[in-house]
């Protein structure tokens, strides 16, 4: 069948069979059919959205357009996805808690798309960190560490690699089917016992409301019945960045410090410890709170970060940045008088930060905002510090403080 008999068929809402989809779906993963030819599909999905039914077919055909895992081999294990925010670092923290409690998770994943960070990304700012390694080396890490971090092989659902790079570069990105599709792709395909999706919303995440987000929650659970799965949906509010830290490198050293002293007022470290809990409670079949305060022993008894370090060693990289002091930024914003923050552009931060490395191919730009909605700001205290080239300052300046609405 030709990809505009299906763009018909979802402009006018009408279902295609699976053996359509999947083929179409082949023949864009092996290059028969080139982007400028696919991407009417995207932008009738975009704008049209999938049945039921449908959007199954579609997760379904990108899952098997690669590898499908057989995990028994690691006995159970647990996977987390997050459907992607601002300053959300919750893997590179979270993976060696779990390790350090007996959950395992073989964490795939991906890079920065749109306004979001990418954890292979962060990853990759331990030097020499290798996040593409061959799956025979994940389940060898898993065994021996307890987890390990990787990028999405080329094998593992690589017809979504495709889609979301065109996604990205389109700007199709926050729309239910696609985003369902995507993460679900993978999931299904990566093969976890448990899976735990971090559906996040708000004017940082793609879903702008909760109810959206539970649109999309649903419907990726629906995605994980019909493949015979259990997931399991948490809803996270974000009308400001997770943690403090933006950009790339920044955000890697911020993970660092959520394992090296636990501050349980800290919110990237409750996120860690509260998705932590989930995990460990849901595989082992615990209570949430005993699972959250073995999760929290990990950081207290600095194990997690111990296991940090190993894990880095075992693929190649360097533990230099467990040790490295914040650069100095570029320039500090000061309070001139006293203030509080009432409004976050947290999609508007991400994309400054996300444009500046783009433009210069970096990672260390960015911007530390230390403080959260509605917290006391005193004259004289540091709102902001931007690290940027110095060309730039000026530019960024403008744009976060534009993003960061006082009173
Ligand atoms: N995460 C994904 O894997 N895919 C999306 O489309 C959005 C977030």
């Amino acid at each position: 069948m030709d990809i505009m008999d299906i763009v018909k068929k979802v402009e006018n809402h009408q279902d295609f069979s699976y053996g359509e989809i999947e083929n179409i779906i082949k023949n864009y993963t092996d290059g028969t059919l080139t982007d400028e030819q696919f991407f009417p599909l995207v932008k009738a999905i975009y704008e049209n959205n999938l049945s039921d039914k449908c959007l199954y077919f579609l997760t379904k055909a990108m899952k098997n357009s690669g590898e499908v895992l057989d995990l028994s081999p690691l006995g159970r294990s647990v996977d987390k996805h997050s459907t992607g925010g601002v300053s959300d670092t919750t893997t590179i923290a979270l993976v060696p808690m779990l390790a350090c409690v007996g959950t395992k998770m073989l964490k795939l994943s991906g890079r920065s798309l749109g306004f979001t960070g990418g954890t292979c990304d962060k990853l990759e700012c331990f030097s020499g960190y290798k996040t593409n390694i061959s799956l025979d080396d994940a389940f060898k890490l898993v065994n021996e560490n307890g987890g390990c971090m990787m990028t999405s092989t080329s094998s593992i659902a690589p017809a979504d690699k495709k889609i979301y790079a065109l996604r990205d570069r389109t700007n199709l990105v926050d729309n239910v089917s696609l985003i369902a599709s995507s993460v679900m792709s993978k999931k299904l395909a990566t093969g976890a016992d448990v899976i735990v999706l971090d559906v996040k919303y708000g004017n940082g995440a793609f879903m702008p409301d909760k109810k959206s987000a539970k649109i999309l929650g649903k419907k990726m659970e629906m995605l994980a019945k019909y493949d015979n799965k259990k997931a399991k949906v948490v809803y996270s509010k974000m009308s400001q960045p997770l943690g403090h830290n933006v950009g790339t490198l920044l955000e890697c050293m911020e993970a660092i410090n959520v394992l090296k002293k636990y501050n349980k007022k800290d919110a990237l470290t409750k996120a860690c410890v509260h998705l932590g809990a989930i995990c460990h409670s849901l595989d082992k079949k615990i209570n949430y709170f005993v699972a959250k305060r073995k999760i929290i022993n990990t950081i207290k008894s600095g194990k997690a970060l111990e296991k940090l370090k190993t894990m880095v060693k075992s693929q190649g990289g360097s533990v230099e940045l467990f040790d490295k002091q914040y650069p100095k930024s570029q320039k500090d914003i000061v309070a001139t008088k006293n203030t509080k923050i009432t409004n976050f552009d947290t999609k508007e931060i991400g994309m400054v930060v996300n444009n500046l490395n783009h433009k210069y191919n970096e990672n260390k730009y960015g911007v530390i905002i230390n403080f959260k909605l509605h917290q006391k700001i005193k004259k004289g205290d540091i709102i902001f510090s931007i690290y940027a080239p110095e060309n730039e300052v000026l530019n960024i300046e403008k744009s976060i403080k534009n993003a960061i609405k006082t009173k």
